[in-house]
Formats: C-alpha cells, structure tokens, sequence
C-alpha cells in the first residue's frame, strides 16, 4: 500500500519533477547548443527528440515507479547506485553555482577583464577545498529540505522556487531585450539553419534530451511513487516536459539578446556562463543586480535537481534497506562527498564522471526502463496507464510501440557506435 499521506499534490508532482528537470542542463548547455548548433534547426531536432524519447520514456519511468511493481526493486538499486555518481558530478557543479553567486553579492567579478575573469574561473574549478565546501553548503541545503520529507519538503521547495526561477527569468528576459541591438541574439539563437543537422548533431540533440529531461537516473521513478492514484502518467509527461523546453528556451532569450547587444563574442558550456556572463553584467546598468539574480537562479534551478537526486538514494535505502530517513540522509550525503572529494582531489575522475554521466548512464538507464516496461510488464496494465485520460487508446498504443520496438534497439545502435562497433 502507498502511503497517501505524504503524497504528493496533483500540480505538486508536476512541479517537483519539473523542478528535478529544469536544471544546470535548461540554462547552462542548452541556450549554447541551440546557438550553435543551427538555431531553430537544433530546436526542432530536439523536439523531435523529445516526442520520440521523452514522452514515452518519462512516461515508462512515471509507470514503474508509480506502480510499484516487485521487480522494480532490482532497477531501483541500479538507479541508486547511477544516481549517486550523477549526483557527485551534480554536485560539483552546483557549488561552482553557488561561488559564482557569492562573488556575484560580494560584487568580485565587475571590473574585470575576460581574461581576468577566465583565471579566476580556471583557479577556482582547478582548486580543491573552496569547490568542497560549496558543495557540502549545497549538500547540507538539500538535506535539509529532505528531512522535512516529501510534501513538506519538496512540494513546497518546488513551489516556492520555481516560480521565483520563471519571474527571474523573465526579468532577464526583458533586461535584455530592452538594449539596443539585441536583436541579433534572437538570430543567433532561432534563425534556423538546416545545413547543420548532420548524424552527430542528433546525438547530441538526443544526449541533451535525456538529461535535461532527467531520465534514466531514477529520478522520476521516485517521484512518481508518491503520485496519487488518478494521476494521469502521459499528461504529467507532457506538462513537466512542456515546462523544462519552456525554460530552456527562455534561458536563451535571457542569455543571447544582452550576450550580442554588448558586443561579446558567446562561448561555450561553463565558459558562457562562468566568465562570458560576468564580463555581460559588469558591462550592463544594473549588472550588478542582475548578476546575483542569475547566479541566484541557477543555483535554484541546480538545488531542485539535487533534491531529486537524493530522493532516489533516499528512497531506496528506506524502502529496501530499512533505513530511517535522517540515517539514509546522513549516508547518502557522506557517499555523496567523498565522491566529489575524490573527483576534486583527482582532476581526471571528474572528467571520467562527466563523460559517464553524459554519454552512457542516462541513456543506460532510459534502456533498462524501456526494456523493462516494453518487454517485461503485463501489456494491459502497461496501456492502460499509457494512454492519457479521455483519448483513444491509439495514444496508449503509439507510446507502447515506441517503448517496446523503437527505443531499445534505437539507444543500442548509438552505444555501439559510440563504442566504434557500427
Ligand atoms: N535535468 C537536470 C538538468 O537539466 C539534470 C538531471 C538529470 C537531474 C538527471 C536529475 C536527474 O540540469
């Protein structure tokens, strides 16, 4: 029996999945990937993604954790075990997040050049003791919000936060749509540009699908163990999805516009947001007000995440180990940290983590679900919850097929010729 209690609200559910979806992956990876990688083109390759991925694997996630089925358990280790390496990927570079907000208050970074700002930044991320213990602040934070337990503590978490990431970004929107010239960054990011959609661009199209949707870690699974039981699983899908490529794209209408506006030339991953930006703001009436309210953002939108990773480890060590919920929270973070101790102590673990994490534990895990759902759980069962309330089971069925026939064979062709294989 699930404990009704402490279930989650219907648009609570919602929120804390989007709130795990939304992430490092919405405003730091996705607005360059669009950018450059042919504008509106990447983004209607990405949507094709997300309707032939993302749709029926969230859903097949939502699926086995909502309903709980025996065999869940064995699938509930592994998402334990590649959860806890996510999240000391995670971690670190959340706690870069949270530096960059301190440097951002105590008004560090204005005044300084590119090149000064790409120093600081190398010296940092290079550094061992300032990273840890931004990461064990961020860990103690999402700890915190998890003892207070899962309606208490995430549902409201998310719905405080949440909201205050969309005024935030909607703010920036406007900041930056407001300067002259900004109209070039628009171009930059949605005038479509067809000639670049080649094989690897739909990799990484797909790569980026999977984890700014966080399937595969469990994540999701765990959320849904505490749904209601009317909670319509496509349509939940659909909405969570529907919030996570909103923000994503909104990340690039804050980002872009100001980014051209000022003359900068836009770089890429941790560099757009870690020295690029800065040098933005440090050049903008109000910068400094808007420096802290982006680096604020991001490090909610980085702690929404991290809730939900620990949710995972969390869940698992009490519901298959017995454990107490404060114990399970005292050793899922010290597994948690001495992982991220040694991916800082040993710079190249944290390049390992972060090709791991990336390139093959995500969509590991998205095969292992749909293997599972298409290939192991009773059919009926499965349609049933597959198709969305009100709609004729031609929904349920197209979601079923795409689980069983298309999504496996799909995600082994690209592990094998990631591999060279193929
Ligand atoms: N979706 C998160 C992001 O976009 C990353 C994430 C993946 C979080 C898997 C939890 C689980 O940043």
């Amino acid at each position: 029996m699930k404990e009704t209690k402490n279930n989650f609200g219907k648009f609570g559910v919602v929120l804390a999945a989007a709130g795990s979806a939304v992430g490092l992956g919405n405003i730091w990876k996705f607005p360059y990937m669009i950018g450059e990688n042919g504008g509106a083109a990447f983004l209607i390759v990405y949507l094709g993604c997300v309707l032939l991925f993302g749709i029926p694997l969230m859903t097949s996630e939502f699926y086995v954790g909502k309903s709980g089925l025996k065999n869940w358990r064995w699938i509930h280790g592994l998402t334990a075990v590649s959860s806890t390496l996510f999240f000391a990927f995670y971690l670190v570079v959340t706690g870069w997040c949270f530096e960059y907000l301190y440097l951002s208050i105590i008004n560090a970074t204005s005044g300084l050049c590119p090149t000064q700002l790409e120093n600081t930044f190398q010296a940092f991320s290079n550094s061992i003791w300032m990273p840890l213990l931004w990461a064990v602040i961020a860990i103690v934070l999402t700890a915190l919000i998890e003892l207070a337990g899962v309606k208490s503590g995430i549902e409201r978490a998310n719905k405080t936060l949440m909201p205050l990431l969309l005024v935030m970004l909607l703010v920036m929107i406007i900041r930056g749509l407001t300067l002259p010239g900004s109209s070039a960054g628009l171009r930059f990011l949605l005038e479509p540009n067809f000639s670049k959609i080649t094989p690897n661009l739909i990799l990484s199209a797909m790569g980026q699908c999977f984890f700014s949707l966080s399937i595969g870690v469990g994540t999701l699974a765990t959320y849904a163990h505490y749904m209601r039981e009317e909670q319509d699983l496509p349509i939940t899908s659909a909405r969570v999805i529907g919030l996570d490529t909103l923000v994503a794209i909104l990340a690039g209408a804050a980002i872009f516009p100001a980014v051209f506006a000022l003359g900068i030339n836009p770089t890429e991953g941790p560099e757009l947001v870690f020295v690029t930006l800065p040098s933005m703001f440090g050049q903008m009436r109000a910068g400094y007000a808007l420096q802290i309210a982006f680096f604020l953002l991001l490090s909610i939108a980085a702690l929404t995440s991290t809730i939900s990773l620990m949710e995972v480890e969390l869940h698992f060590l009490q519901k298959t180990l017995k454990m107490s919920r404060i114990k399970g929270i005292l050793l899922s973070s010290g597994v948690v940290l001495g992982l991220c101790l040694i991916a800082l102590l040993y710079k190249p673990v944290f390049g390992w983590l972060d090709q791991l994490v990336s390139l093959y534990l995500l969509p590991f895990g998205g095969l292992v679900f749909a293997i599972y759902v298409g290939w192991r759980c009773p059919k009926d069962h499965v349609l049933r919850h597959m198709t969305p309330q009100g709609c004729p089971p031609f929904f349920g069925q197209v979601l079923y097929t795409l689980v069983r026939y298309f999504i496996p064979p799909t995600i082994l062709l690209i592990f094998l010729q990631g591999i060279g294989a193929v």
